[in-house]
C-alpha cells in the first residue's frame, strides 16, 4: 500500500486516477495536483464516496521545481506520477531527485520551443537516479508503454530472436466532428506534422510527413488506412530489442483528419513560431487548441474501438516465426467505465499500472529505464485484469 501524487488533471490523468481510486488495495491515498486545483477538485468530489482511497488535491505549475519539490514534502507520496505534459518531465525529474522520490511518466521531454522529442534528456538523468536511489519509470502509457511491455513479453516467452516489429496504432473511433484531436491538440498536431521516421539495419531512414501509407484489416475495427510516422518507442526498442534489424510505427487517420491538417498546415495555424496579433504574442498551434473541442469532452460523443498492437517477426527453435499481441477497446464501454474515451484509457491504465509496479518495489530499479527493461510479466497480468485485455495472433497479416 501507499501513496501516489499525480500531477496533471487532464484526459489521461482522470483515468488514471479512476484506476487508482478501483485499485484501492494498493493505493490507499493519492493526491492530484495540477495546473487548475478546480479540476482536481471537481475530480476528488465525484470520486470520494466510490473509493476507499483517500484523495487529496493541490495546485503546482509544474514548470516551477521549487513548487513542485515543496509539494512533494507535504504530501510524502511514495511515486510521482506525471500526466501533465511532456514539457514538464524535466523539472518533475528534478524534483523527484531531490526529494527521493520513484518517477513514473507517459511522454517523452519535448521542450515547448522546438517540435522534437527524444529520450536523450531524461537517459541523461540515469546516474543521477542511480546514485540518489530511486527509480524513473519512463513511457508507462499505451504506445509507449504496452507496445514496449509486448516486446518483451514476445521475446521472454516466443522468440529467441526479433528481427521485424511493426507497431499499429488504429483508432476506429468516430466522434462526429469533422476535426478533434484525441489527446492534447497541441501535443498530437506536433507528432503528426513531423516527418515520419523508422530504424532500418542500424539507421534512422527519414520520410516526409504522411508519405508511407498501408492499409490493414484490425479485428474489431476492419479496414482503414495507416501513415508511417516516428514514435518515440522507435527509440528506445531500437537500443534494448537485440538483433532488430527494422521497427516501423503506423497509425491510422480518416481522410476528413487528414485534409483539414494539410488546411491548418497550409494557413500556418500549425506553426509553434509565436507571431504578432493585436499586439500580444500568440502561438498559431496554442490558439488552434483554444478553438477545438476538448479531448475530455469527446468521450460521451465516441463511437467505435482501438485496436493497438505489435506484430513480430523472427526465430524460434531455428525457425521463423510471427507473432502479433494487441489489445480492442471500446469508446462507449471505457465512458461508461470512466467517463472517458478509449484513446486517454488505453493510456491511463497502463500509467496507473506503472505506477502500481514502481510503488510496490517489482519494478524498482535505481536509474532511469523504458518499460521493455522491465519483466513484462506482472505488467501482462495487471493489463488483463484493469480493463486491457490482450490477444494474440499467431498467424497475422504482415505489413509490407
Ligand atoms: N504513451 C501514450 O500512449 C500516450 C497517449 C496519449 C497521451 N500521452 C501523454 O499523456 C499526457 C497527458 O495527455 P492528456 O491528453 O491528458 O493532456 P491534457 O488533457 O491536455 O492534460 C494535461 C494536464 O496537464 C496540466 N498541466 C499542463 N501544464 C501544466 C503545468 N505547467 N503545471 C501543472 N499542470 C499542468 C493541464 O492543466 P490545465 O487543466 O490547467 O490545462 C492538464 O490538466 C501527455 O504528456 C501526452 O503526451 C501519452
Amino acid at each position: 500500500m501507499g501513496k501516489v501524487l499525480v500531477i496533471g488533471c487532464g484526459g489521461v490523468a482522470s483515468v488514471a486516477i479512476h484506476k487508482c481510486c478501483q485499485n484501492s488495495e494498493a493505493f490507499d491515498a493519492l493526491c492530484i495536483a495540477s495546473r487548475t486545483k478546480s479540476k482536481c477538485d471537481a475530480l476528488r468530489d465525484k470520486l470520494a464516496a466510490t473509493t476507499k482511497t483517500k484523495i487529496t488535491t493541490a495546485q503546482v505549475d509544474a514548470n516551477n521545481v521549487e513548487q513542485l519539490v515543496n509539494l512533494i514534502r507535504a504530501e510524502q507520496p511514495d511515486v510521482v506520477l506525471n500526466l501533465a505534459l511532456p514539457y514538464q518531465d524535466l523539472t518533475i525529474m528534478e524534483a523527484c531527485l531531490a526529494t527521493g522520490k520513484h518517477y513514473i511518466d507517459t511522454a517523452n521531454y519535448e521542450p515547448e520551443d522546438t517540435a522534437k522529442f527524444e529520450y536523450k534528456w531524461q537517459w541523461d538523468y540515469h546516474d543521477r537516479f542511480v546514485k540518489a536511489g530511486i527509480t524513473a519509470l519512463l513511457g508507462s502509457g499505451f504506445d509507449p508503454g504496452v507496445t514496449s511491455v509486448f516486446s518483451a513479453y514476445a521475446l521472454k516467452h516466443h522468440f529467441d530472436e526479433i528481427h521485424y516489429i511493426d507497431i499499429l496504432d488504429c483508432n476506429g473511433g468516430d466522434h462526429g466532428y469533422p476535426f478533434a484531436t484525441n489527446f492534447n491538440p497541441e501535443i498530437n498536431i506536433r507528432e503528426v506534422s513531423a516527418k515520419g521516421s523508422y530504424w532500418e539495419n542500424g539507421a534512422w531512414v527519414e520520410t516526409e510527413p504522411m508519405a508511407i501509407k498501408r492499409e490493414y484489416d484490425f479485428a474489431g475495427v476492419g479496414k482503414k488506412d495507416m501513415y508511417l510516422l516516428h514514435h518515440e518507442e522507435l527509440e528506445s526498442l531500437a537500443l534494448h530489442i537485440p538483433g532488430i534489424r527494422r521497427i516501423r510505427f503506423f497509425m491510422t487517420f480518416g481522410q476528413s483528419y487528414l485534409t483539414h491538417l494539410k488546411c491548418l498546415e497550409n494557413v500556418g495555424m500549425t506553426s509553434i513560431e509565436p507571431i504578432e496579433f493585436e499586439g500580444r504574442q500568440i502561438v498559431p498551434l496554442q490558439f488552434l487548441k483554444a478553438v477545438l473541442p476538448d479531448p475530455a469532452s469527446l468521450g460521451p460523443r465516441t463511437v467505435g474501438k482501438t485496436n493497438i498492437g505489435c506484430i513480430f517477426r523472427g526465430i524460434k527453435d531455428g525457425k521463423e516465426k510471427t507473432y502479433y499481441l494487441y489489445n480492442i477497446c471500446d469508446h462507449q464501454e471505457c465512458y461508461r467505465e470512466v467517463g472517458s474515451q478509449a484513446v486517454s484509457y488505453t493510456t491511463g491504465v497502463p500509467a496507473m499500472i506503472g505506477a502500481m509496479l514502481v510503488m510496490d518495489g517489482r519494478w524498482q530499479r535505481p536509474g532511469v529505464w523504458n518499460m521493455e527493461q522491465f519483466d513484462p510479466d506482472p505488467f501482462m497480468e495487471a493489463l488483463n485484469r484493469w480493463g486491457l485485455p490482450w490477444h494474440e495472433d499467431f498467424h497475422p497479416a504482415l505489413v509490407d
